[in-house]
């Protein structure tokens, strides 16, 4: 009752101030949807106390599900009295339609103005059919696939009463000791960009305030991909053209696309903690890019503005993280307990609130949340809609799609499919939990289809398992924490006994999945525990071994690259691990990814990237010591960013450019011919790169500049066009400014980013 008188008191004034603000409009027809947007959100803001507004900034955990540190206050009494006085925009970790309405029932039928809540939750690749890792998907650099997957976690989350997620991630990293390049792009600004755009266009659909598309969050901004030496939550130190031109294309992408909320990070930026950072929420976020939606803290960061030594309470805390454009506070207690009086004594102006306000109401009105506050609530589409079939289908799809073939020497690869005797090993093959990842929201533990169940349903060859040695021991119930076996050998026996007499060997090593993520930084980058040993007992018997990686970040395998003939990575892909496997070893499905962050040697390289800049002393010009290398290590990856094989060959020819001299206005054409000579239809993802020779500040080797994935009939040869215009062959200065010089370029095409074929062209 209480919901329906004041959703008419709201409808009413909206009306009256929609009406009036068209009258006194000399052309009615400019009143478009945006104007009649902000009428709402200023007529309901007009009817607001302080205290109901500053509730709008406030989001709170759910009761039962924790993504951060134990919070110090605020008790579920706390939380349902503040709640019931309006005190609460959001809430985050509440799922499942009844939950969600139960919430929801006491913002809009409890308190003065019924406001409705907005349902925030990590869905980040799936909601119960889980798809790959984001890292993982990111390496079929197929955007449509991509979007696909994003639109049926939203599907699935919408239909559990969620209509907020906390992605895509878009931070770029060169670091793999980051646990979390598990939940990013990889290493690249331009396909992160792309990617970031796939994944947005996904969870938001065409129509926001369908039942169906579920509001999208680009975090963590920014930069928290520079953590320095990968260690979490650490400080970040970099020049603003690196800033522009690594970190922020995707964030940029990401505002230009729509996204209605930008979530900021952990670390501080060159000294200011990013919660605080007036430079990027205010300055370049709201103001250069012109941005209308919200930022929302990350899990308690305007808090920890105190432990960065920035501010010395929270009450200094919510002054500069509300001064600064931090529109919404996590977990944090801060805005709750101290905004208000802060307005009051005068500190901070209440513009700033109503400004954030109005950011936050305007998102809950394109979701349609005023329309109907429990759209997201319906018990039918929880039940019928989670986990349908289709889901499943494209699930293994986009799984497929993921895994890279790094090294397939003599075509060990695919394996034939009968008449074999084949040894499979490892006991990440026989895990069901593990491919899940360590975002894996509402699915159930112990749900993803295994190797060994996917391997198994191929009858034609004798299968045999074992284990070898246990990974891991046990995982911690709270923390998640792995624990990683280095003592029990037992089962290495049995396992070279098993691989003497098999044709193959596939040994299934790698991380856990908890061993990647948030919060699970590594200083090594090798298999965990006893795998090596295991790995290199395995091969003194037989060396027919067909490695399948399962990582949540790239890893430094130099002794299995030189040994091990065929490599596969696989990532953790989800709910359909065990078939996508078994799928591409078997050949039925053609391997096609190509990895989206170089693969080092050993750790002490990184970061290692493929668009490093040159160095004043590239290379060993008169045979002596003087030159950037490591005495110790050659300075080239393990395997570079953008490499991937097939179980067929590719061929490039013919790289064309229209002409060798343009304008700086003009648009290149470029054009390669690609054939398929090998044996087996296949994809093949061509790529761009350019690099700029001269600038006024040093210029990467490579920049990936343009991608296409293409599908070639065995035999089958395709023209492939490409264009670059400004937007490609300018770039950021140390001023933030976007520039464009003329002068002599290179571009690249092939396979790879470590690709020859080459051709030149200047810019007048
Ligand atoms: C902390 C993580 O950094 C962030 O990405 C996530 O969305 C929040 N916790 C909420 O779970």
């Amino acid at each position: 009752m209480i919901f329906r008188i004041n959703k008419i008191v709201l409808s009413c004034l909206c009306l009256i101030l929609v009406t009036s603000f068209s009258c006194t409009t000399k052309d009615n027809s400019k009143l478009n949807k945006s104007n009649i947007l902000d009428h709402k959100v200023d007529s309901l803001l007009a009817l607001m106390t302080l205290e109901e507004k500053v509730g709008q900034m406030n989001l709170y955990n759910g009761f039962w599900e924790v993504t951060g540190p134990m919070p110090q206050e605020g008790d579920s009494k706390t939380k349902y009295d503040h709640l019931r006085k309006g005190w609460v925009g959001g809430m985050l970790n509440v799922k499942g339609v009844d939950n969600v309405r139960k919430m929801q029932q006491i913002a809009v039928e409890e308190t003065r103005l019924g406001i409705p809540l907005i349902i925030g939750y990590d869905v980040i690749h799936g909601y119960k059919t889980l798809s790959p890792i984001p890292l993982a998907e990111s390496a079929s650099w197929d955007l449509e696939a991509i979007e696909k997957s994003a639109r049926i976690a939203a599907v699935e989350a919408s239909a559990a009463g969620i209509n907020w997620t906390f992605a895509p991630m878009v931070d770029i990293s060169r670091d793999p000791r980051w646990g979390r390049v598990m939940e990013g792009a990889g290493e690249d600004p331009y396909l992160g960009s792309k990617i970031a755009a796939a994944r947005i266009k996904g969870f938001q659909g065409e129509d926001l305030s369908r039942p169906n598309t579920i509001a999208a969050t680009a975090k963590h901004f920014a930069a928290y991909g520079f953590t320095e030496a990968g260690r979490e939550y650490n400080t970040v130190d970099i020049s603003t053209s690196k800033l522009y031109n690594m970190v922020l294309p995707p964030f940029k992408t990401a505002a230009e696309n729509d996204v209605k909320t930008f979530m900021n990070s952990f670390n501080d930026l060159n000294g200011e903690p990013v919660s605080g950072s007036k430079y990027l929420q205010r300055d370049i976020l709201k103001g250069e890019w012109n941005f209308k939606g919200f930022v929302v803290s990350d899990w308690a960061s305007i808090n920890e503005i105190i432990y960065w030594g920035r501010a010395k309470n929270k009450k200094e805390a919510a002054e500069i993280a509300s001064k600064a454009g931090s529109d919404m506070d996590m977990e944090g207690y801060v805005y709750i307990k101290e905004l208000v009086n802060l307005v009051k004594e005068g500190i901070v102006d209440e513009r700033i609130i109503n400004e954030a306000v109005g950011r936050i109401l305007r998102v809950k009105f394109e979701l349609g949340l005023f329309d109907d506050p429990y759209k997201y609530c319906n018990k039918e589409n929880e039940r019928k809609l989670i986990g349908q079939a289709s889901h499943h289908e494209a699930a293994l799809d986009m799984a497929k799609k993921s895994v890279v073939l790094l090294k397939n020497d003599n075509n060990l690869l695919p394996l034939k499919k009968e008449g074999q005797n084949i040894a499979l090993i490892g006991h990440l093959a026989n895990d069901k939990n593990s491919p899940l990842g360590s975002w894996r929201i509402a699915s159930d533990d112990n749900t993803a289809i295994s190797i060994l169940e996917g391997m198994n349903a191929y009858k034609g060859n004798k299968l045999t398992y074992k284990k070898g040695v246990n990974l891991y021991e046990g995982i911690t119930a709270f923390a998640q924490e792995v624990k990683i076996n280095t003592t029990d050998r037992t089962g290495i026996t049995e396992a070279i006994n098993t691989a003497k007499d098999a044709d193959v060997v596939v040994m299934v090593l790698g991380e856990h999945g908890f061993q990647s993520g948030e919060a699970r930084s590594r200083t090594q980058l090798d298999l965990p525990g006893l795998q090596q040993e295991l790995l290199e007992a395995v091969y003194k018997v037989n060396k027919n071994i067909v490695l399948v990686l399962q990582n949540g970040r790239p890893l430094a395998l130099e002794w299995a690259a030189e040994h091990i003939p065929a490599i596969l990575v696989s990532w953790q892909l989800g709910t359909q691990t065990g078939n996508a496997i078994a799928q591409v070893l078997y050949g039925d499905y053609n391997p096609s990814g190509k990895l989206p962050m170089t693969f080092p040697r050993n750790v002490g390289q990184i970061p290692i990237y493929y668009n490093y800049k040159n160095t004043g002393r590239a290379t060993n010009r008169e045979g002596n010591v003087f030159w950037s290398h490591y005495i110790d290590q050659e300075n080239t990856p393990l395997f570079p960013f953008g490499h991937g094989l097939s179980y067929t060959n590719f061929d490039y020819s013919d790289l064309t450019i229209e002409s060798q001299s343009y304008s700086i206005n003009g648009t290149i054409n470029i054009s390669v011919s690609v054939s398929n000579v090998g044996d087996y239809d296949g994809k093949e993802v061509v790529q761009l790169y350019i690099r700029d020779l001269v600038g006024s500040i040093v210029r990467p080797v490579k920049e990936l500049k343009g991608f296409e994935l293409v599908s070639l009939k065995k035999g089958e040869t395709k023209r492939i066009d490409f264009k670059l215009t400004k937007a490609e062959l300018g770039f950021y200065n140390n001023n933030g400014e976007f520039i464009i010089e003329s002068g002599d370029f290179e571009i690249f095409v092939g396979g790879s980013s470590d690709t020859k074929l080459k051709e030149n062209f200047t810019l007048k």
